[in-house]
């Protein structure tokens, strides 16, 4: 495996306010990779420092090799950074935006092949402020893309995005990826974590605290896989003997069974055995949301 990013110690205050507190991690060639965490975590503070946007305190970054603090100008021309959305001025039209940009950066692709892949080639003389959200990131993604970069850090991409808005841009990115581009990405929604990352780190009051897939997350903190179903058999202790079942709970006909792992076919197969046929059996699995409650304490969007 490739590292593209290597981080080790990185710290960062600004004033009294430690914003970034030892933070190690390594990104690999082409993987999406996430940190994940509340507002004020550090998040961004990191992002800026790979970027060479802010100077750390102290720690060590490498990005493609390259070191943001003595060799910035080198690696700003092979990474690509998405813009906040208030750094467009509301009249630049679509394609004048890529024109300005493709000139300011060196060996920019032809914007004119990302419009069209991007979807926004028939806003090409649209002004900015008349696009909707969705085509405004688009546009921003394109942006970052011009350059043909190794590296896309992306902040908060799909912030005030409606839903559907906001599973178009994981395309995207997905999209970016199989481009064979490295992506970074920031955020503090669970959903867009799990289902977009392959690692991620977990970041709370400026420090890593969990960094696993998302998957590997939910096993390792999440807890149990619950299943409820209604039965009106008297007698149902034989599940706690069923393979993979760590608790049974009744209530009246209600029937609540936790477990780990296949639980869910050891219970089923166990069930249809006893000619007990619920059509009321219902599976919970634990989220990425519940292993971020265990693993800090609290919800991400509080
Ligand atoms: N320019 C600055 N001057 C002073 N303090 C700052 C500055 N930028 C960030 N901070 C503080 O550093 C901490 C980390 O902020 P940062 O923006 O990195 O968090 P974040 O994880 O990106 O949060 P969010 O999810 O809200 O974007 C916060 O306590 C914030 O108030
Ligand atoms: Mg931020």
């Amino acid at each position: 495996m490739e590292q593209v990013i290597t981080v080790e110690h990185l710290r960062k205050t600004y004033r009294s306010v430690v914003a970034v507190d030892d933070v190690s991690f390594e990104v690999q060639r082409n993987e999406i990779f996430g940190l994940l965490g509340p507002n004020g975590a550090g998040k961004t503070t990191t992002v800026e420092c790979l970027q060479a946007l802010r100077g750390p305190d102290s720690g060590r970054i490498r990005v493609l090799g390259l070191d943001p603090m003595t060799e910035a100008q080198e690696m700003r021309a092979r990474i690509g950074s998405q813009l906040q959305e208030s750094a467009l001025p509301d009249r630049m039209k679509v394609w004048e935006a890529l024109d300005l940009f493709a000139s300011l950066t060196p060996g920019a692709t032809d914007w004119e092949s990302l419009m069209e892949e991007w979807g926004i080639a028939d806003k090409r003389n649209a002004v900015f402020s008349s696009l909707s959200g969705g085509q405004r990131q688009r546009l921003l993604i394109a942006l970052a893309l011009v350059g043909e970069p190794e590296v896309v850090f992306l902040d908060e991409m799909t912030a005030g995005l409606d839903p559907a808005a906001r599973r178009a841009a994981w395309d995207l990115i997905r999209a970016i990826r199989d481009h064979g581009t490295t992506v970074l990405l920031v955020t503090h929604f669970m959903d867009e974590a799990e289902h977009l990352c392959d690692r991620l780190a977990v970041v709370d009051r400026g420090r890593i605290v969990a960094l696993d897939s998302p998957q590997g997350l939910i096993e390792e903190h999440a807890g149990t896989i619950r299943l409820t179903f209604s039965s009106d058999d008297r007698d149902l202790s034989w599940i706690e003997a069923v393979p993979h079942v760590s608790s049974l709970h009744r209530r009246g006909p209600k029937v609540e069974v936790e477990g780990i792992g296949p639980v869910l076919v050891h219970v089923a197969a166990a069930l249809a055995n006893h000619d007990i046929i619920p059509n009321d059996l219902r599976v919970e699995q634990p989220t990425l949301e519940d292993a971020f409650l265990a693993i800090t304490g609290r919800r991400a969007e509080e």
